[in-house]
């Protein structure tokens, strides 16, 4: 029996990929290197040494993976665009092979009936731009916005919607402050000038999209954070928690202000990146919408030891992801009314821009079809709330390359063979496209 949900008529369904996650083909036509090349080539970077060399050879297999969309029944498909196919070293000539293949991507999708949602940065920076300082570089801010305008006067005549960044927040944390991603930096607060740096990126990006007449979105990993105790320093400790992960990444767009930092002992120029007029920037260009990625909650406690204002505390007694994950579904209602409670009018409409799991189940997965399952409850209980959300982009499509992970982590609806790579759906597919027409049904039928 397909599960039943109560969820406003025009609701979008749709999946998500990234770029370097599924693309493979990094050395074909034109592509410069990314810092993600880069990284993994590193030794005891990447779990086994595996690379996003092949990945899903989406590059040259994207036919096949759009008639599986298409059996979907999807409305919307979420992919990123690689910056080093379109400006191979991030600034200077433009590829044109790089454009002409996202051409017919875009093409082939909306022949299938799926509107494109692509994402302009999903963390594969060009890796000149890297060497030149990466994120740590206000430069790159301003090359973002060059490769965002010549990305979107390509496509923007068949594209109405754009993601701007994906996760600053992960990016930031991940690559620059723990060096656990690329560019593997580890530079722990002194990685704050990287928070800035994508979020003036974003305001650039937004203006040259909306003066296209484009829709400007942003996907965050977000985050309800729980405090371990009642205690005071508990709850501070999730207090910091929270303005780091959360409304470092949002506060500036939706309020036009940076949260307090002061419990990091930093001030509000985040380190001297932050100068004058960059937040009048950053929000000039309203959002259309706010993108929200979430996956669990986080248990915070007090530090037991100096450096850094929190210590994270372990979830227990709920299933967990065969990434150790946490599945905590009601934390997805918890985390949109929470936004609605804090920004109240300033909070446009949201769109889940990824949720899903990762398993060890091969094609029988049980364990997923739960766990969406669960989480969509949890999203028509936030809309009965009042939260204004429009849609839900699962992730993902297709199992792939889960960064430092490599292959270990399968979180597709697809299952691939990376020896192969022959596809094939899993029951939690067959789920998805049953519970994506049964709901089209009834809003029809609501409409007469
Ligand atoms: C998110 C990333 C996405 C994928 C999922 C599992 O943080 O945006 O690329 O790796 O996690």
């Amino acid at each position: 029996m397909p599960h039943r949900l109560d969820l406003p008529a025009g609701f979008r369904w749709g999946a998500s990929t990234a770029a370097h996650q599924i693309e493979g083909a990094v050395d074909e036509d034109g592509r410069g290197p990314s810092v993600w090349d880069t990284f993994a080539a590193r030794p005891s970077t990447v779990r086994d040494g595996h690379t996003g060399a092949v990945a899903c050879d989406h590059y040259h297999r994207y036919p096949e993976d759009i008639a599986l969309m298409k059996g979907l029944g999807l409305d919307g498909y979420r992919f990123s665009v690689a910056w080093p196919r379109i400006r191979p070293t991030g600034e200077g000539a433009v590829n044109p092979a790089g454009l002409d293949f996202y051409d017919r991507l875009v093409d082939a999708l909306l022949a299938a009936g799926i509107t494109p949602l692509p994402t302009l940065f999903h963390w594969d920076l060009p890796q000149t731009l890297e060497d030149a300082g990466g994120w740590l570089n206000r430069d790159t801010a301003y090359r973002f916005a060059e490769y965002t305008a010549i990305v979107a006067d390509r496509l923007g005549d068949r594209v109405p919607a754009w993601i701007t960044l994906n996760e600053p927040f992960v990016h930031m944390v991940y690559g620059y402050a723990l060096g656990i991603h690329a560019p593997g930096r580890a530079l722990m607060l002194d990685a704050l000038p990287v928070a800035h740096h994508q979020l003036l990126a974003h305001g650039l990006a937004a203006a040259a999209l909306h003066e296209r007449g484009l829709d400007v979105l942003i996907a965050n990993n977000l985050t309800p954070v729980w405090p371990a105790s009642s205690a005071d320093a508990d709850l501070a400790a999730a207090q910091a928690y929270d303005v780091l992960h959360n409304r470092l990444f949002t506060d500036p767009l939706l309020l036009g202000r940076y949260p307090d930092l002061s419990a990091y002992g930093v001030g509000p120029d985040l380190g001297g990146s932050v100068h004058d007029g960059d937040l009048k920037l950053i929000t000039a260009t309203p959002l259309d919408g706010l993108g929200v990625n979430y996956y669990n909650p986080t248990r915070i406690a007090a530090p037991t030891e100096p450096g850094l204002p929190f210590a994270e505390a372990p979830i227990e007694g709920v299933p967990r992801t065969a990434f150790d994950w946490p599945v905590v579904p009601d934390g997805l209602r918890e985390l949109l009314t929470g936004l609605r409670d804090r920004y109240g009018a300033a909070l446009p409409p949201v769109t889940i821009t990824e949720n899903g799991c990762s398993t060890t189940e091969e094609l029988d997965d049980t364990f997923r079809i739960d766990y969406l399952a669960g989480h969509l409850d949890a999203l028509a209980a936030a809309v009965a709330q009042g939260v204004d959300v429009r849609g839900y982009y699962t992730w993902s499509l297709l199992d792939n390359y889960e960064w430092a992970e490599g292959y270990h982590q399968r979180f597709g609806l697809v299952h691939v063979d990376f020896e192969t790579q022959q596809r094939t759906p899993k029951a939690s597919y067959a789920w998805y496209r049953d519970l994506i027409a049964v709901h089209r049904a009834r809003n029809v039928k609501r409409g007469w």
